[in-house]
């Protein structure tokens, strides 16, 4: 099964990416995490990466394209995979329609994961980062057993710069311009099932997993 997540900053979709690719056994592939790796390791593209992302602005569309491209005729990706964080504008879209008619792919499914800017800034806030293997913890709803320390490897947890709450605002305006007319084009394209973000990740992924039998996808 081919997937899309699509919702604003701090939805949960990089949580329940981690888990239904477990379940599904499928890759899950996040634009966000690819594009921190680059950062981190400060080759010219992750210096060009930063600029934006600290700021809360999109990388431009160029740069985050040909990353994808790259990933999606990989190895790996036979029985499916989970795109988290792509697309996020309609150009993006387009891209991703394009390279799905070279490999004779289609998109079985694009999940909204609607969710309240309020529920966003309380686990963005409280959202804390494995520095070594990128395990995703909050300081309330999904603590670690440790403080501090990250329950999968033991590296040291760190809150994400552009997870501050000025910084999360300037997403979600971004998000709105660029991302939310994406809504509308997956609707009118027919795959589009919309989600509650604001629910918990348990109950989310039963109505997801529920979702996916209804609809023959598992
Ligand atoms: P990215 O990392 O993709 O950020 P985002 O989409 O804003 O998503 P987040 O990671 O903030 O939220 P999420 O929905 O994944 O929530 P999560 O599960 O982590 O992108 C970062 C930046 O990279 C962008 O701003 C942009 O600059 C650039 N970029 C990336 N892709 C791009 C693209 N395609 N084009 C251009 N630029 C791009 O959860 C958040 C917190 O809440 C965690 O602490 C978690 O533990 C907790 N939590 C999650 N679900 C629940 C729940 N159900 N109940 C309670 N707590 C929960």
């Amino acid at each position: 099964m081919n997937m899309v997540l699509l919702g604003p900053p701090g939805a949960g979709k990089g949580t329940q990416a981690k888990v239904l690719a477990k379940e599904l056994n499928i890759p899950h592939i996040s634009t966000g995490d690819m594009l921190r790796d680059t950062v981190s390791k400060g080759t010219p593209l992750g210096k060009k990466a930063k600029e934006y992302m600290v700021k809360g602005e999109l990388v431009p569309d160029g740069l985050v394209i040909e990353i994808v491209k790259e990933t999606l005729k990989g190895a790996g990706m036979e029985r499916g995979f989970i795109l988290d964080g792509f697309p996020r504008t309609l150009e993006q879209a387009k891209m991703l329609h394009e390279t799905f008619s070279k490999l004779s792919k289609k998109l079985d499914l694009v999940l909204y994961f609607k969710t309240s800017l309020d529920t966003s800034v309380t686990r963005l806030s409280g959202r804390r980062v494995c520095k070594n293997c990128g395990g995703n913890f909050h300081i309330k709803n999904i603590p670690p057993k440790e403080e501090g320390k990250c329950d999968h490897c033991g590296g040291g947890l760190y809150h994400r710069k552009d997870d501050e709450e000025a910084t999360v605002k300037r997403r979600w305006s971004v998000y709105a311009k660029k991302t939310e007319p994406l809504i509308s084009y997956y609707k009118d394209e027919g795959n589009l099932r919309e989600v509650s973000g604001d629910l918990d990740v348990d109950e989310l992924n039963k109505i997801l997993i529920a979702l996916f039998h209804k609809e023959n996808l598992v």
